[in-house]
């Protein structure tokens, strides 16, 4: 019999509690969520900036949590026999991730920080790494002071590979999660100015990323985008580590070098000398900056001596996700509309990424492009000078029509030739209407902007237009 992710006695040693529960009592899974808990799942009531989770643990028992982790003086409800209390239930969450981190001496574990591509390139790595053996990777984006210990905590004795993912909107904060994840490799995608609210420059942002190398394993490695302009800073940081460093990009000395790339709508071709071995494969998933990342991917894949070829080949599989350039072709009733819905979320450098990925549509396909864009936020002072400089990649890319919306965005738009202005409205949902009967058949039409611009409800929007136009037709 395979044994379980924990037992009982085990996470009450791992967190210090005592319990009144079978020790030997198996535990499937660890959650902090009763509405996504699995019967069998151990719950730990975490207290969140809007939420208290010690007011969830009867849903949590109600749904078939084997048992659940509270702070001391919670009271029982009938319980007790299943309850482990402490007295800080974040820090017993960190805890179990560390028991689980050092219970896996043997895997390779991966961490991936970066200003954009973490949560592709974790996806990515977990593609790529399957051939060669399991691979444990973070759920969605969970990659902060609770996502990364709830990550480590599901993660199960035996993996060859564990990969998670690193994010911060302040210094300081990835030295604590690098001290929990303990890398092997540790990957950043690239340094751009996000959360800048939070930061003087982007010199100090590369500087907050380097704290991942802080608890590298001894004789481990960095890998840092070559054509990145704060590679030379990281790369100090990194060798203080005593890190061994591999450059990727299509830079010259760098150690994962893009050699041909041939980039298409629908992926990408790519040739690249990986660590001494020239290897082409076929990228599943378009644009520039996921064959940056895919490089990356195939460094690690070496560098933890997974197998490169099949690595490689499992790279077509690679597909844009929900919100991250996933494309969608609508019906119009008079022809096709290509939707690509990257709502997800919205940096300077995501979005000059996405409007060149928006350029390779072909014309005779789809002749006319259209960016929606919506404001990107985190950039403090900055913000509006990061937005009218968009103007140059709206340009290079070729767009046509540009609607937009937001504060900021709003600078951006007010530059334009009244040729290339679609329309213009203060948020997301007022812009809806004038979307919907700006854009039609031929048109591929990319929609982005931050998280908090709420970008989303204009896909949703624009297919349900289509979807009644399409019925009247
Ligand atoms: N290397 C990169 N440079 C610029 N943009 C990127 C890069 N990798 C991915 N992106 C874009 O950034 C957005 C967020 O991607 P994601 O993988 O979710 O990153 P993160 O987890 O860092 O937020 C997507 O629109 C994606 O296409
Ligand atoms: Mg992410």
């Amino acid at each position: 019999m395979t044994r379980p992710l924990w037992t009982i006695g085990e996470i009450a040693k791992a967190v210090g509690a005592k319990s009144s529960a079978h020790p030997d009592a198996h535990v499937t899974g660890v959650s902090i969520d009763s509405r996504s808990l699995a019967p069998q799942e151990a719950f730990i009531a975490i207290r969140g900036a809007n939420h208290d989770g010690h007011g969830f643990v009867a849903a949590a028992f109600t749904e078939g949590a084997a048992c659940a982790i509270v702070e001391k003086g919670f009271p029982a409800q009938g319980r007790a026999d299943k309850l482990l209390r402490v007295t800080d239930t974040l820090a017993a969450l960190r805890d179990l991730g560390s028991a689980a981190r050092a219970r896996v001496e043997r895997a390779v574990v991966i961490a991936v920080t970066g200003s954009a591509g973490k949560t592709g390139t974790k996806e990515g790595l977990k593609l790529a790494l399957s051939p060669s053996g399991s691979v444990h990777v973070s759920a969605k984006s969970h990659n902060n002071h609770w996502g990364v210990p709830l990550s480590l905590a599901n993660m199960r004795r035996g993996v060859a590979f564990g990969v998670f993912e690193a994010g911060m909107n302040h210094a300081g904060e990835i030295l604590g999660l690098s001290k929990l994840i303990r890398p092997h490799i540790a990957i950043v995608t690239t340094v751009e100015p996000v959360h800048l609210g939070f930061f003087r420059s982007v010199a100090e942002i590369a500087d907050a990323k380097a704290e991942i190398f802080e608890s590298l394993e001894r004789g481990g490695a960095a890998i840092l985008n070559r054509d990145n302009p704060y590679y030379d800073r990281l790369r100090r940081h990194a060798l203080e580590h005593e890190a061994r460093v591999i450059g990727f990009g299509a830079a010259k000395g760098a150690e994962a070098r893009l050699l041909e790339v041939d980039l298409r709508a629908d992926g990408s071709d790519v040739k690249a000398d990986i660590l001494g071995e020239t290897i082409s494969y076929r990228l599943g998933a378009p644009g520039l900056h996921l064959v940056q990342n895919s490089l990356a991917v195939l460094a690690a894949v070496k560098l933890a001596r997974a197998n490169l070829a099949s690595a490689a080949r499992a790279l077509s599989r690679w597909s844009a996700q929900t919100g991250r350039g996933e494309r969608v072709v609508i019906d119009t009733g008079a022809g096709r509309l290509a939707l690509i819905d990257e709502t997800y979320n919205a940096n300077p450098a995501s979005m000059r990424a996405a409007l060149a990925t928006l350029a390779l549509t072909p014309r005779e396909e789809y002749p006319r492009r259209v960016a929606v864009l919506g404001d990107m936020l985190e950039l403090g002072g900055q913000g509006p000078k990061l937005h009218l400089e968009l103007a140059e990649f709206v340009d290079a890319a070729g767009v046509d029509v540009v609607f937009a919306c937001g504060e900021l965005m709003v600078g951006l738009y007010d530059s334009l030739p009244p040729s290339r202005q679609g329309g213009y409205a203060k948020t997301a949902e007022q812009l809806a209407p004038l979307l919907a009967k700006g854009v039609g058949a031929g048109d591929v039409v990319m929609i982005k902007g931050s998280f908090g611009s709420r970008m989303a409800p204009l896909v949703e929007a624009l297919q349900r237009h289509f979807d009644t136009a399409g019925a009247q037709a």
